[in-house]
């Protein structure tokens, strides 16, 4: 546990990010105008436009950094049209003027791994310095820490390991199985999801995400394998007059936020 160093220290760097001023009006006007729109006026989307919201949801915070996520853009009609029943009819799908299919990806976090060694690589050719703790930390912990082993041997270990840890002192639990791999990488998945939703909006489209779909249909029509769930589907599109069925209902906050 000594390798988590990388939680505690602060590492000697000279980089430095200033945070710019934002225009809180404008970013509190894309949050409140975001809402589930049902109706789409079904009219071309910019592909750009769409693409660059895209690039904004890549940017969403992710576990370890692993990118564990995918986003297929269903912009073919005929394969748009194949969505319509997957999605239960939804006006949502059926109007939207593309579809987008957020995925989360069980096990590409070892892919994901190589790629960020890689990139420490190729950071120390270019002269650059790749701090020990963070090549430590994907070297070591982030297999000890994803890998569940075969039938999750590894995690059933870490899960005894971890419990007698913990009796004593503050100890990292989970992911220890193969559903908190499902947790873990459909966490990261809807916060993109998110990011792509509020982006969409403030660049003048709208979004429906929606859960109310056949998984496995969805998946055999997309040849997902077994290790790649759909976290939701997103109706995109512009809005249509009625597309928003009522004002939005949010109950009490007292209900959801507390102080301590
Ligand atoms: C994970 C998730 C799944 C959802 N699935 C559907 C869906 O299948 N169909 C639908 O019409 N709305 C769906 N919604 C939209 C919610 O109903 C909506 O967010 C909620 O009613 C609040 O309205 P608002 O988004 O306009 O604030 C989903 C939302 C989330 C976050």
């Amino acid at each position: 546990m000594d390798d988590l160093k990388i939680l505690t220290e602060i590492p000697d760097i000279k980089y430095h990010e200033a945070a710019p001023q934002i225009t809180a009006e404008e970013f509190d006007k894309v949050v409140l105008s975001r809402r589930s729109v049902r109706v789409f006026t079904g009219e071309a989307l910019e592909d750009k436009l769409v693409e660059h919201c895209l690039d904004l949801a890549l940017l969403s915070p992710t576990s370890s950094n692993l990118q564990s996520w995918g986003f297929i853009r269903i912009v073919d009609p005929a394969v748009k049209k194949s969505f319509i029943p997957i999605c239960l009819n939804q006006n949502a799908c059926k109007t939207a003027s593309e579809l987008i299919v957020c995925i989360s990806y069980l096990n590409r976090w070892k892919e994901m791994n190589q790629l960020m060694l890689k990139s420490f690589d190729e950071a120390v050719a270019r002269g650059e310095e790749v701090p020990k703790i963070a090549r430590t930390y994907y070297e070591k912990i982030v297999p000890l820490v994803y890998d569940q082993g075969p039938f999750g041997i590894k995690g059933l270990v870490k899960r005894v390991i971890l419990f007698l840890r913990g009796l004593k002192t503050p100890s990292p639990r989970e992911p220890k199985s193969h559903a908190d791999m499902r947790v873990w990488a459909h966490k990261s998945t809807a916060l993109a999801c998110q990011t792509l939703m509020l982006a969409l909006r403030a660049h003048g489209m709208d979004t429906c995400p929606m859960e109310g779909f056949d998984s496995k249909r969805a998946k055999k029509l997309l040849n997902l394998p077994d290790d790649q769930e759909i976290t939701m589907i997103l109706g995109v599109g512009k809005r249509a007059p009625k597309g928003i069925y009522g004002p939005r209902v949010r109950f009490d906050r007292n209900l959801f936020v507390r102080k301590i």
